[in-house]
């Protein structure tokens, strides 16, 4: 059902970047579920391993050509995404397109520079470049809490604080976050981005912790816990982080950062234990004749730690609640129950995702491990 909404989305045609990947699928997807948005939708993605066309079935099926057109492209080349602000008088980019896993980026950094550094930079390019100094549209720029670094016991990250990024991952993402801030104080033009914190939800490719311990533990698999698993993350459900891009769409203001968080740590071994006792009680173990006789919390394997780990994340959201009205709307709970029932109903997508190179990925990553 839709959703009536308190403001009019002021944007006809959004270009999102990385719709094809976790997040970007699913705000496609909450998009087209909001009644204050009659525009169309243009996907622009590479279709790199984390990207598939299998997350938008239902939507390119329901809107056809009217509402969403699809574009295999490289964010890098900036003439094609030029072309593509033309053809469709794009008036909001929503920049999602990334490589987004650390473990890739320590084991091969050079793509996440490409992609996240230079890719970033030839859009904001071609967004200056078409919209020349027109205030009616926006960049978004969708960023995660991990430039700021890693936290000791006690504190949160807010907007103020100084970035601290550790991984080439996160560096990359730092270093796109400052270019997209220097393109609205250098050329005005309207940019807005957010920091937000670790996502869960369905269509989450399976090399993600999450998704990889629902899938490995079906499987009768180990369940690979870096460290001592005490690392803390703070878990927010995808439709919740949706949810904040589109008020800040909505109502945000250029110029501006906004952390978004779900409020919600959890150290690693706390998030493992959950997603046992969770299929535990949909799908038992005892049913299960790859745990052959086994539970599935007796999979789980401390394994060697991932260098430069960063031991804890917490986001301060009171800006984006204080001043947009976002909060999340599902608890941990709900939402993890939520994503283990679509990952166990879901299997014509996970064969999808498993023709491309996921298992070879896995192996290589927990050998490299050992
Ligand atoms: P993902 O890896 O699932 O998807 C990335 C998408 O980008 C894929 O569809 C891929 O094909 C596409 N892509 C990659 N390189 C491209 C290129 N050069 N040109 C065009 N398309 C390209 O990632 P995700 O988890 O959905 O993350 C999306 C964004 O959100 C990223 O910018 C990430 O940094 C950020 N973020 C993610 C999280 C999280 O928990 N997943 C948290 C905070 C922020
Ligand atoms: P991940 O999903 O890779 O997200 P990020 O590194 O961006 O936070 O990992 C979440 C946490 O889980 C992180 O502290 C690393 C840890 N982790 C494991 O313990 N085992 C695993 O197999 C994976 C993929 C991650």
């Amino acid at each position: 059902m839709k959703k009536n909404e308190s403001f009019n989305c002021a944007y006809a045609n959004i270009l999102v970047t990385g719709g094809a990947g976790f997040i970007g699928s699913n705000f496609i997807r909450y998009l087209f579920g909001r009644s204050a948005f009659k525009g169309r939708i243009i996907n622009y993605d590479k279709l790199t391993y984390a990207g598939n066309t299998a997350s938008l079935k239902d939507v390119a099926g329901k809107y056809g050509t009217d509402r969403y057109s699809f574009i295999k492209g490289d964010i890098c080349d900036c003439g094609k995404v030029l072309r593509a602000l033309k053809k469709y008088a794009v008036d909001a980019i929503v920049h999602f397109a990334a490589e987004s896993h650390v473990d890739r980026s320590i084991f091969g950094p050079k793509d996440f520079i490409e992609t996240n550094v230079h890719g970033s930079f030839s859009m904001l390019e071609a967004a200056r470049n078409y919209w020349n100094g027109r205030k009616d549209v926006r960049f978004h720029h969708i960023s995660t809490d991990e430039v700021y670094g890693s936290l000791g016991r006690t504190g949160a990250f807010s907007e103020t604080t100084p970035y601290d990024p550790r991984s080439p991952y996160s560096a990359s993402k730092a270093s796109s976050d400052h270019i997209a801030r220097s393109y609205y104080h250098t050329y005005g033009l309207p940019v807005t981005l957010s920091n937000c914190s670790n996502n869960y939800g369905p269509y989450h490719y399976p090399e993600k912790l999450i998704p990889l311990l629902i899938l490995n533990a079906l499987a009768g698999k180990p369940l690979p816990v870096y460290g001592d698993g005490l690392n803390v993350r703070d878990w927010l459900y995808v439709e919740d982080h949706c949810g904040a891009i589109w008020e800040i769409l909505g109502k945000g203001r250029p110029g501006e950062s906004y952390n978004v968080g779900g409020n919600c740590e959890k150290k690693n071994i706390d998030v493992v234990r959950a997603v046992c006792g969770g299929l535990e009680s949909v799908r038992p173990s005892a049913g299960n004749s790859a745990l052959k006789g086994r539970k599935y919390s007796d999979l789980i394997t401390f394994v060697k730690d991932r260098p430069g780990h960063d031991r804890r994340y917490a986001v301060d959201a009171s800006k984006i609640r204080r001043e947009l009205g976002w909060k999340p709307a599902h608890n941990f709970e709900n939402g993890l129950k939520s994503t283990i029932d679509w990952y166990l109903e879901n299997s014509a997508w996970l064969a999808a995702i498993k023709e491309t190179s996921y298992s070879g990925w896995l192996k290589k990553n927990y050998l490299l491990r050992k």
